[in-house]
C-alpha cells in the first residue's frame, strides 16, 4: 500500500484530509484553482460521474481562511492554507458530527453513531449494506444542531455543503436511490482513503 502523506491536525475536513493524505494536494498552501480542479476531478470518479458546482466550491475555498479583506486577498492571491482551517469562518466548533476532535483524531463513539441514522440498502448488485441516504443525513445533521450548546444558523447551512456533497461524490446508486456506504465513510474518516472504485477511476483519468 503506498505511504500516505501527513495531514495537519488543523485541517478538520475529512474530504480534504483524504486529498492531502493521497498526495493529490499539498498539506499547506494550495492555489484555489488547483484545489477546485482537484475536487472536481475526484468528484467525477464517483458513481454517475457527479459534477459539482465549481463556482460554489471556489467561493468556499476563498472564504475558508477568513472573511476579512486582507484574508480574502491572501487566499485569492496565494491560495488556501489547508493547515489553517481550524478557527476559520467555516469551523463549526463542535456543531458538526464530532467525528474528528479538535486535533483531528477520530472519536470512535461519534463514528459509530452514524449507524444510528443508517438503514439497510441494496447496492446495484443486490448486496445488502448499511447506508445513509439524504433523509438519514438530514436527521443526523438536525441531531447535530439539537445537541450543540450554541449553534449558529450558519452551522446548519454549512452542513448542507458537506454531507450532501459527500453523498453526491462518494454515494452509491442503490436499488432505492443514492446512499453513502457507512463502511466507506468510516474508511474516509479513519484511514483518509477514497473507495477503491474511485481510486481506479482517478488513475484512469490521469492516464
Ligand atoms: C473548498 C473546499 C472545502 C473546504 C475549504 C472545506 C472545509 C471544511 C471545514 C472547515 C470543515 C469543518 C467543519 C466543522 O467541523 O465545523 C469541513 C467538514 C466537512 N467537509 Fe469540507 N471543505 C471543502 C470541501 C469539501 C467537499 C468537496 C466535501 C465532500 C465531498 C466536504 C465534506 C465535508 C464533510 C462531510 C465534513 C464533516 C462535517 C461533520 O463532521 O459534521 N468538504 N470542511
Amino acid at each position: 500500500m503506498p505511504r500516505q502523506k501527513p495531514v495537519s491536525p488543523n485541517n478538520p475536513c475529512p474530504f480534504l484530509r483524504a486529498l492531502v493524505a493521497q498526495g493529490l494536494v499539498p498539506d499547506d498552501v494550495v492555489p484555489i484553482g488547483e484545489l477546485t480542479d482537484t475536487i472536481l476531478a475526484v468528484a467525477r470518479t464517483g458513481e454517475g460521474e457527479p459534477t459539482l458546482p465549481a463556482t460554489a466550491i471556489r467561493a468556499v475555498a476563498l472564504a475558508a481562511n477568513g472573511l476579512g479583506p486582507l484574508q480574502l486577498a491572501r487566499s485569492g492571491l496565494g491560495g488556501v492554507h489547508l493547515n489553517e482551517l481550524r478557527d476559520g469562518p467555516l469551523d463549526k466548533k463542535g456543531v458538526g458530527s464530532g467525528i474528528l476532535d479538535a486535533v483531528a483524531n477520530v472519536d470512535a463513539a461519534q463514528l459509530d453513531r452514524l449507524d444510528q441514522f443508517a438503514s439497510d440498502h441494496l447496492n446495484a448488485r443486490g448486496r445488502k449494506e448499511r447506508g445513509l441516504d439524504q433523509a438519514a443525513l438530514d436527521r443526523m445533521m438536525d441531531a447535530n444542531v439539537e445537541r450543540a450548546a450554541s449553534p449558529r444558523l450558519l452551522d446548519r447551512q454549512l452542513m448542507d455543503g458537506e454531507w450532501p456533497i459527500l453523498l453526491q461524490v462518494m454515494g452509491k446508486e442503490g436499488r432505492a436511490g443514492r446512499y453513502l456506504s457507512v463502511k466507506e465513510v468510516r474508511e474516509l474518516f479513519l484511514n483518509r482513503r477514497f473507495p477503491r472504485r474511485m481510486v481506479t477511476a482517478l488513475k484512469a483519468q490521469r492516464g
